[in-house]
């Protein structure tokens, strides 16, 4: 029941009692369980699969690579991406955004039959190089993919890349589930050094005039994106459904952080 390591600065820093891991075990539950019911995307056995995957995800947590995996996803994250991948069940998964490997090492112990590519601009935060697993250098959209089965494969976006084209990119490869971290409001855009604007949100937001320019100042500089949405409008077609995910953080008590957006895209843009 050991789902702590040491240098982990959210996680208690040694075992949880077994009734005090299954209280754990069921509280995520309960809140994943809570999102499951109030959307229909996986009926039927979704809340049962999703009470496994809990389970499962703390019996695997424990041996993550990276104890802390700052900058990356960490207990929310995971737990959330964890049971997603169990959900969706795919046997593709692309990962744009690998930084240290944690969040690759977690759909491989999710999806362990899974193909798995994982693309990152830089390899020097890489520490943790799964076997099985396809680390490639470079952005996504330069690459050769295997081939894209639309219900059974998951793109997951954690690189800081405009949401829009990443979408447009997407569905051109034969994408259909996606999932998106640091999908911001608009009026959070400064929370982020790089924001991956226009975001999900920012595509459906009814407020965000054609034209107008959203400023904010990061670390003293001063950063601004144009409202455009025209440009916006083709992104905003390929999109079905998208649902932010609730933060775990109040099950847990780890730190709440941008927060995941699942995102299913639609068949023929409409
Ligand atoms: C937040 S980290 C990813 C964290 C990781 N997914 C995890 O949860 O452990 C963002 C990463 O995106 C990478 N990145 C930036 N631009 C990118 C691009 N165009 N394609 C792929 N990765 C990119 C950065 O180098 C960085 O390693």
């Amino acid at each position: 029941m050991d789902l702590t390591r040491t240098g982990d600065p959210e996680m208690a820093d040694g075992p949880l009692g077994a009734r005090q891991h299954a209280r754990l075990a069921a509280a995520i539950a309960t809140a994943v369980g809570g999102w499951l019911g109030a959307n229909a995307w996986f009926p039927g056995h979704g809340q049962r699969v999703a009470g496994a995957a809990v389970r499962r995800f703390l019996r695997v947590y424990g041996s993550r690579p990276a104890a802390d995996n700052a900058g990356g996803s960490r207990f929310n994250a995971c737990a959330w991406l964890f049971v997603l991948t169990r959900l969706i069940a795919p046997r593709l998964i692309i990962e744009s955004g690998t930084h240290r490997g944690q969040s690759a090492w977690l759909f491989r112990q999710a999806a362990p039959d899974a193909r798995i590519l994982t693309f990152d601009i830089t390899h020097q935060a890489l520490s943790h190089r799964q076997p099985g697993i396809d680390y490639r250098l470079g952005d996504w959209s330069d690459a050769d993919l295997p081939p894209v089965d639309a219900d059974t494969s998951l793109g997951f976006f954690d690189d800081h890349v405009d949401q829009a084209r990443r979408v447009r990119e997407a569905w051109a490869r034969g994408l259909r589930w996606l999932v998106f971290d640091d999908n911001l409001p608009a009026h959070l855009l400064f929370v982020t050094g790089r924001p991956p604007a226009p975001t999900i949100s920012m595509l459906f937001d009814p407020s965000l005039r054609d034209g107008e320019r959203l400023a904010w100042t990061r670390r003293g500089r001063p950063r601004s994106i144009d409202v455009d949405q025209e440009a916006w409008a083709e992104a905003r077609r390929l999109i079905a459904h998208w649902s932010v995910l609730p933060d775990l953080a109040p099950a847990t008590g780890c730190r709440p952080q941008t927060g995941l957006t699942v995102v299913r895209l639609a068949d023929r843009p409409r």
